[in-house]
């Protein structure tokens, strides 16, 4: 089934100059970007992304990473997008991510890991939104 998920490329890989990698990862592995955007996150609008993760430890070091540069911002389209964008991704831990993922190639550790995916399609749906009006969004 067709499904549409978010995807960031975090400040750490827009630093590296792995923007254009990450993005053929994607169209490689049959996920087609339907909007892109670049922006750097206000530590609000970042806050409010990860609002999820509030009360989590790492919290704060979250949105001070995600704020400290620009960012891009893509809708992905394609069968089975969110699962298939996460199994790309590899792990949350670049150490324990698989060989041929994103975050190993391009992931320094836990935090500084390359890239965000949407988790589920509760959470796609809310993450597009957030950055996308219907009306950005091609195909
Ligand atoms: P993401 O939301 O960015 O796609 O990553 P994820 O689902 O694999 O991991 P999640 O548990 O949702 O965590 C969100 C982001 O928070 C940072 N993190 N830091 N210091 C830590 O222990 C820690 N744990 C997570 C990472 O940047 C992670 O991607
Ligand atoms: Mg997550």
């Amino acid at each position: 089934m067709s499904e549409r998920t978010l995807a960031i490329i975090k400040p750490d890989a827009v630093k590296k100059h792995a923007i254009g990698d990450i993005i053929a990862s994607y169209e490689k592995a049959g996920l087609t970007p339907v909007a892109i955007r670049m922006m750097q996150f206000s530590k609000s609008t970042a806050e409010g992304f990860y609002a999820v993760h509030k009360a989590r430890p790492f919290f704060d070091s979250l949105c001070t990473f995600m704020s400290s540069g620009p960012v891009v911002v893509l809708v992905l389209q394609g069968d089975n997008a969110i699962k298939k964008n996460r199994e790309l991704m590899g792990a949350t831990d670049p150490a324990k991510a698989d060989a041929g993922t994103i975050r190993k190639a391009h992931g320094a550790n836990i935090e500084f890991n390359a890239v965000h995916g949407s988790d589920s399609p509760e959470t796609a749906k809310f993450e597009v939104s957030y950055f996308f009006p219907q009306t950005d969004i091609v195909g």
